[in-house]
């Protein structure tokens, strides 16, 4: 009755996954968010070192992992595979459920894996500060973890709901060093006019991007660091997917189907990549991406060219949005708060290689609650949405009277979300429905703009 997967520290990956020479079709062109034209590595060099700048349009399928970030990634990967043999007994299911748990890492979840990256080569360019935005802080304590790792200051604009509601991701983010303010804030000219015109604002990651890239793009020695969205950030998350490969081979199974939540795409990106490629060499393997019912960009979404950020400062690039100034209602799963997604998760769904799934949030909790009292793990709100989805893909097997192999990523455990817990045990946890008519307004504003920015893109297809 094996339960668990593990791979020794010589197996961390060697070679990150690229997936942008295998993709169906040229990804579109990110485009300058002043002038609408392609962005050069110029426009970008304000905001990012160059070895990240270039990871971001490699068409090199492998790029080799720096022996200094695999000593450092060592500390927390290879990260364990486990069968979920006591939540499979649980629903009552013959299907057979794996996880793989990136809640051990020194943050708690799977950002660590990017940031630690980023830092060595923020580090090895000279920089001295990182700004950034953080949704439920998971994100913002991975950087102020890997800053410290390799001696870089850290500046985080944490979403004000989460701010509030999380105020011990705030208490590891200054014990790894870093300053954190609220966004919206006063330190920007962005985060001052949202507060002048909305002084109760919750915050919304669009709000905290643009205060990040402000406070980068405003300081000589300070750049910018996005835990998500981004190619090279997934770059960085393939080890996921890498390692899991490897240990479904050790537990002589392979995936009918690989889940992950869905926020910027990078955890999803993360663990289902590799597995894309087998996919694309023939392997039969549905590839599906949660996201919550209150935020689903991947299912209700447009996918069109959009900003990246609220305030209009951050690239251009054309993936499933609902509009850069829509505000998310504030559900618990702070990091799926997210107005856009990933790039290249947009094409892929685009291009009907991945699938997409949207959850109120009290079924995911509930779905957590069985997985915590089975497997033992208290999941982040943002993970419930992967195991809501691996239930119900379980549930539905059953019913069709087949036996799957589902896969899916815990992107990292709930330790410091356990008031979300309480408040669903409370019976006060809200459902949000689909805020329809706000993602209307948001998209009305961002259609005129569309056009324009659409017509200009087409005669530019191989910029990036
Ligand atoms: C635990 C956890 N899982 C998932 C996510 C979603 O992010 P992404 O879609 O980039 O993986 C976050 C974001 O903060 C997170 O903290």
């Amino acid at each position: 009755m094996k339960t668990k997967y593990l791979l020794s520290d010589e197996q961390i990956p060697r070679h990150w996954y690229n997936v942008l020479p295998d993709l169906p079709a040229p990804p579109a062109p990110v485009l300058h968010p002043a002038t609408l034209k392609p962005v050069t590595p110029d426009d970008l060099a304000p905001l990012f070192p160059m070895a990240l700048i270039e990871q971001e349009v490699s068409m090199q399928r492998e790029i080799p992992i720096p022996d200094e970030i695999r000593e450092a990634l060592a500390r927390w990967r290879p990260s364990p595979l486990y069968r979920a043999r006591g939540f499979e007994k649980a629903i009552g299911t013959r299907s057979r459920i794996y996880y793989k748990y990136e809640g051990l890492s020194p943050a708690g979840s799977h950002k660590p894996n990017t940031a630690v990256a980023q830092a060595f080569y923020n580090a090895k360019a000279g920089v001295r500060r990182l700004a950034t935005e953080t949704g439920a802080g998971q994100w913002g304590s991975a950087l102020a973890y890997g800053g410290q790792l390799f001696g870089l200051q850290v500046t985080v604009y944490m979403v004000r709901v989460s701010y509030e509601q999380k105020p011990y991701r705030r208490s590891m983010m200054h014990t790894w060093g870093a300053e954190v303010f609220p966004s919206p804030s006063d330190r920007t000219n962005c985060g001052r006019a949202i507060l002048r015109e909305t002084p109760s604002s919750t915050g919304s990651l669009g709000i905290a991007i643009s205060e990040a890239v402000e406070d980068a793009a405003t300081h000589d020695d300070t750049k910018y660091a996005l835990g998500s969205v981004l190619n090279h950030v997934i770059l960085h998350q393939t080890v996921i997917g890498l390692e899991a490969q490897e240990q479904m081979k050790m537990a002589g199974d392979y995936p009918d189907v690989v889940i992950g939540c869905h926020g910027g795409g990078s955890n999803f990106s993360g663990i289902a990549f590799p597995f894309l490629r087998d996919k694309l060499h023939g392997k039969s393997v549905r590839l599906l991406a949660a996201e919550p019912a209150s935020c689903p960009s991947l299912t209700k979404g447009t996918y069109t060219f959009d900003y990246g950020d609220t305030a209009r400062m951050a690239p251009i690039v054309k993936m499933h949005t609902l509009g850069h100034d829509f505000v998310p209602p504030g559900i618990h799963a702070g990091g799926l708060r997210y107005h856009g997604a990933s790039p290249l998760v947009s094409l892929l769904v685009d291009q009907g290689l991945v699938q997409a799934v949207a959850f109120m949030q009290r079924p995911c909790f509930e779905s957590a609650v069985l997985f915590a009292r089975s497997e033992g793990i208290i999941a982040a709100p943002e993970s419930s949405h992967a195991i809501r989805a691996a239930l119900e893909e379980a549930k539905r097997a059953d019913e069709e009277g087949k036996e799957r192999v589902i896969l899916f990523n815990l992107s990292g455990h709930g330790h410091f979300d356990l008031a979300a817990y309480d408040a669903y045990f409370a019976g006060k946890l809200e459902d949000f429905d689909y805020p329809r008519e706000a993602v209307e307004r948001s998209m009305a504003k961002l259609r005129w703009r569309c056009n324009a920015i659409a017509a200009r893109a087409r005669g530019a297809r191989t910029s990036r």
